[in-house]
């Protein structure tokens, strides 16, 4: 046999080389600085590997335990932050690989018999995506429980709800908070998808064609708490629709909270100031002394484009590419952890804020002098006279447009110009019209501002949230 050549070692395909890589090209092809966030999924695959080769005959019962102790003691190490990385090496599976030769000698090349990196990285990142997609799951369910907590806290405040951030409606504030729930609830949703996507073993699919070891694969399955067994080798190579299902899952989060934040940071400018975001949240300026910024909300809005840069960087990575494993699937890893992470920072500042969020009662009821905010159910009123809604719509119109030009309240409006425009409207009926909570019990559907609707809504999410929060 020949001597290993230079290019072997410590590569896992260096037999048929009689070259070295060239070191640009080699330091270009190494992933490990960012795929070592796989380790410890590598490591319990390896532990599940171990059992199925031994069940299938390819590993006596001391070997497999010698490996087992093997894996065992580099796991150890990495909890205790005591393994020494060693970063020649290409990626993470090598670098396990060389590790357990280290540890345990030539039986450590048993290991990846019936294998391939291909079955494996596809398997390890699912692994990943599982985890951290319950994690981020959760971080989203605390997030909402804390909103929900806030929309109780401020149930009775009131104020003007805004279309194109122009006063437009009355709105309790809870009815508000709680369109963040049903917002960040779909998003969450995506992350049951992503476990979905990724609850699967592909093991035993070796490079793409499958393997001639009977390698139990419901024993894999059950030994990674996979619910499933691929059911085709070639698929499980190429797909890699779990990492872009969670860095989508991810990036529709940063979108959500991108708008919720704007929402508070408008909500805390000063001459509208009501919301006050805790100065433990916020940042000050190195030459205005009076400055509070609030800095959290900014950079959440801002990682939004982080998050859907990632996004856009997996779909041109897929777009295009042969099915089965092409070498350019390695960076996909790059936009999943750096989505992941950028996720899991987001969703906890934003946790923060609303935690500690107060809000300004006097100002959002001074914000409500604005008697603009009830023309619709002024409109609606003229309509239950018996007037068409286009012409009741049309007379409120001219009304603001008077008020509007003689400087007066809608309610001020001489008599003279409301009995020329609208007679149907009688002395003293508009001022019993208007008033913040009137408005709001006025609204009778589904999913309205009315109070008692909001106040079931609260209910109903605490106990949704009570009942979702172990879900995946
Ligand atoms: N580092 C590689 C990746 O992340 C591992 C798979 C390599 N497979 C191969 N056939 N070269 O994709």
């Amino acid at each position: 046999m020949k001597p290993m050549s230079g290019a072997e070692k410590g590569k896992l395909w260096g037999g048929r080389f009689t070259k070295a890589p060239d070191p640009v090209f080699d330091r270009f092809s190494a992933s490990l600085r960012w795929d070592v966030r796989l380790l410890a999924y590598d490591l319990l695959i390896d532990r599940a590997q171990t059992k199925a080769l031994k069940a299938c005959g390819v590993l006596n019962a001391r070997e497999a335990s010698r490996l087992i102790s093997a894996i065992d003691r580099i796991d150890r190490d990495r909890r205790a932050g005591r393994l020494v990385i060693d970063p020649s090496a290409e990626d993470v599976h090598t670098l396990v690989q060389n590790e357990l030769s280290r540890v345990c000698g030539p039986l450590a090349d048993k290991i990846h018999t019936g294998r391939s990196r291909n079955d494996l990285v596809s398997q390890s990142s699912r692994l990943y995506c599982k985890e951290q997609a319950g994690a981020l799951y959760g971080a989203l369910t605390q997030l909402m429980t804390v909103i929900v907590a806030a929309a109780e806290r401020y149930r009775n405040v009131l104020l003007p709800g805004m279309t194109h951030l122009q006063n437009a409606q009355v709105l309790h504030l809870s009815h508000i908070l709680l369109s963040y729930v049903e917002m960040i609830d779909r998003s969450r949703e995506q992350y049951v998808t992503a476990v979905e996507y990724a609850d699967v073993c592909v093991l035993g699919s070796g490079a793409l064609a499958g393997t001639t070891f009977a390698i139990d694969q419901r024993l894999i399955a059950r030994e990674l708490k996979l619910s499933r067994v691929t059911t085709n080798s070639y698929d499980v190579s190429g797909d890699r629709d779990h990492v872009l299902q969670l860095v989508y899952a991810c990036a529709l989060t940063g979108t959500h909270l991108s708008r919720i934040a704007e929402d508070l940071m408008i909500g805390q400018t000063r001459p509208y100031g009501i919301y006050d975001i805790d100065a433990s949240l916020c940042t000050g300026s190195s030459m205005m002394p009076q400055k509070k910024n609030a800095d959290s909300a900014e950079l959440i809005r801002g990682a939004s484009g982080v998050l859907q840069a990632q996004l856009a960087g997996v779909l041109s990575v897929l777009k295009g590419l042969p099915t089965s494993y092409n070498r350019d699937l390695q960076w996909d890893k790059s936009f999943l952890f750096t989505a992941v992470e950028t996720a899991r920072d987001v969703v906890e500042v934003m946790t923060r804020i609303f935690a500690t969020l107060r809000v300004r009662e006097e100002r959002a009821a001074r914000l409500l002098d604005d008697e603009s905010l009830y023309a619709t159910d002024l409109a609606d009123l003229l309509v239950r006279k018996g007037v068409p809604f286009k012409d009741a719509h049309r007379k409120v119109g001219r009304m603001v447009l008077e008020a509007e030009s003689l400087g007066c309240a809608l309610s001020a409006l001489p008599a003279a110009v409301t009995r020329q425009i609208a007679p149907e409207i009688k002395p003293g009926e508009m001022a019993a019209l208007f008033g913040p909570e009137r408005s709001v019990r006025l609204k009778r559907t589904a999913g309205s501002t009315h109070p008692d609707r909001v106040r079931r809504e609260i209910d109903r999410w605490k106990q949704q949230l009570r009942r979702t929060s172990g879900r995946v």
